[in-house]
């Protein structure tokens, strides 16, 4: 079986690109990245899909009446691609109902922490203000709270004396970009 996933995201989209590219390499196995939702137009990570030939489509919530027209605009995207699995990766919004009820068991996400320490926006920002002298990342499936979800694997990240937000970013980036590939390799490419 070979899954078609979908993966989500609201900016840059570099952990998208760590996913499609090594999904191509064939390092996560039986598993084909099928589409790229975005919830903004004009994001970096659509010029990313574009590169790897792999079909997108933005949305616009604020176009719609409630969360739950959107998610219901956004299901009919992924059941027209057949999407089996759903990877948040930089995707800026709470699940909802609608998706959950289809997806829920088979959508997870990434955090730029160690949860449950520093949950929400900013975690980079929160770890390095608090003077923690680790932190990480965490894989987790996606439930309806915000970074709650029970956690599949996570890696710690050394913040050393002098660490800028710039320089902690990319450190965790680096391991993002692994991480994410092997786990859902794990996951998924197995028997
Ligand atoms: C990552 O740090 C991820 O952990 C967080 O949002 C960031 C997305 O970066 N959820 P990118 O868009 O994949 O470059």
């Amino acid at each position: 079986m070979v899954y078609k996933i979908a993966v989500f995201a609201s900016g840059s989209g570099s952990n998208f690109e760590a996913l499609a590219k090594q999904t191509k390499e064939g390092k996560i196995r039986n598993s084909e990245i099928a589409l790229l939702i975005t919830d903004k137009e004009g994001v970096y990570a659509l010029e990313r899909a574009k590169k790897y030939d792999i079909p997108s489509v933005s949305f616009t919530p604020k176009n719609f009446a409630d969360k739950k027209e959107y998610e219901e605009a956004v299901l009919k995207v992924l059941e027209e691609y057949n999407i089996d699995f759903v990877i948040l990766a930089g995707y800026m919004r709470l699940v909802g109902e609608v998706l959950l009820s289809r997806y829920e068991g088979k959508m997870i996400n990434i955090h730029p922490s160690l949860l449950p320490a520093f949950k929400g926006k900013d975690a980079i920002a929160m770890a390095l203000d608090y003077g923690v002298k680790y932190t990480g990342v965490t894989i987790h499936w996606v439930d309806s709270g915000m970074d709650t979800g029970k956690i599949i694997a996570q890696e710690i990240v050394k913040i050393e004396n002098g660490e800028t937000y710039e320089t902690l970013a990319q450190k965790i980036h680096k391991v993002e970009h692994k991480l994410y590939p092997q786990t859902v390799d794990k996951l998924l490419g197995g028997e």
